[in-house]
């Protein structure tokens, strides 16, 4: 140490090398520079300010030691600085980790309730049905005429049903029933080697609702059928109990209540006991145990006479389901338009009610 520099310089100088390899990285390094050769307040810029208030003759050479000192600190400091540097090139390199697989990306999956009429087919398809599928832009003839809706039934005014404007006779289909109409017509000429038919219909449908949270213009049905030979209300009846503990399990109690439908005659709405609380009431089943899920009924003559089938030889049932309803029932979701907003969080969480 220069005798010509004061006795805290040796303090400072001592201290340095310790201080310098206990900085782990570049903004403690930087600490210590500032402290030791910044412009303000560091032991060089002290010295300096000693520089200038020394006497003359001293001056050359307390400015020749203070240099000296200065690029001494500077020069371990960049040194220190380089290795610093070159230790976070490495820890970068060495945090890829070039024998793991390649990040996947997220897998996808069928919405809800596409998921949920799946489930159905499933358990309809072991007891011989198959699945049908009719456009979504329908005729008159099909969605209302072919079966034995009248002219003047509410649900074919313009206030609840989309008539296109430029295509006369055309609408979006306001249920899954006219792919009844389409399948018998297609299949009758066939019906007495098949010896009957029976089919699903998956799809969606539309009517002129406004949306809240109970109500979409858009939304999904699935439509059962069965024609054969002395079918009646038993056969209904058994098969719906069947698939209905099917979905929501084996202790569920189904009941008909008689209702009307144009297509039907005798014709029912059918309430499965809550699967939610079974049968005890809650807010599900607005405490009285059942939840309405389908409409249903035997097949009108004057659809199977539509179709060209002869109502006399044949007999059938037939239901309709909103899907909506069901998936909102079984996933206690309170509003209808989430299954339709394609909000990752929602979807996911939802799963396939399964
Ligand atoms: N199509 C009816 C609707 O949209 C539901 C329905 C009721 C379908 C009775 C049927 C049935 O096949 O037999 O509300």
């Amino acid at each position: 140490m220069d005798p010509l520099l004061p006795p805290e310089t040796a303090e400072a100088e001592r201290a340095f090398p310790q201080a310098l390899a206990a900085c782990r990285d570049l903004d403690a390094l930087l600490r210590l520079k500032g402290a030791y050769v910044g412009r303000e307040g560091s032991h060089v810029a002290r010295l300096m300010d000693q520089l200038k208030a020394a006497p003359k003759e001293q001056k050359r050479d307390l400015g020749a030691a203070i240099n000296a000192l200065k690029n001494t600190w500077e020069e371990a400091l960049k040194a220190r600085q380089a290795e610093l540097e070159e230790a976070r090139k490495a820890a970068k390199t060495l945090a890829w980790d070039r024998t793991l697989p390649p990040p996947q990306p997220a897998r996808g999956a069928l919405h809800p309730l596409n998921r949920l009429m799946g489930r159905l087919v499933d358990v309809f398809r072991p007891l011989g049905f198959h699945v049908e599928e009719g456009p979504e832009v329908e005729t008159e003839e099909h969605n209302f005429d072919g079966l034995n809706i009248p002219a003047d039934h509410p649900a074919r005014g313009s206030a609840d049903t989309f008539y296109l404007a430029a295509h006369p006779g055309q609408l979006l289909r306001t249920h899954t029933s006219p792919v009844q109409v389409r399948t018998l017509k297609r299949l009758a000429p066939h019906i007495h080697e098949a010896g009957g038919i029976r089919f699903l219909a998956p799809g969606r449908v539309y009517r002129k609702d406004e949306i809240d949270p109970t109500h979409s213009p858009m939304f999904h049905q699935v439509e059962g059928m069965l024609v054969g030979h002395g079918i009646g209300m038993q056969h209904l009846k058994g098969t719906l109990e069947y698939a209905l503990r099917a979905l929501f399990g084996p202790a569920t109690e189904i009941r008909l209540r008689p209702s009307y439908f144009p297509f039907v005659e005798p014709g029912c709405e059918v309430d499965v006991s809550c699967p939610l609380c079974a049968a005890k009431g809650c807010r599900v089943c607005k405490g009285s145990g059942w939840v309405e899920i389908l409409g249903a009924g035997l097949i009108h003559p004057n659809v199977l006479d539509f179709a060209g089938i002869d109502a006399n030889e044949w007999s059938g049932w037939a239901f309709g389901m909103g899907v909506e309803r069901m998936a909102m029932m079984l996933s206690q979701t309170p509003d209808l338009r989430l299954f339709f907003e394609n909000d990752q969080r929602f979807l996911t969480a939802m799963g396939g009610l399964d």
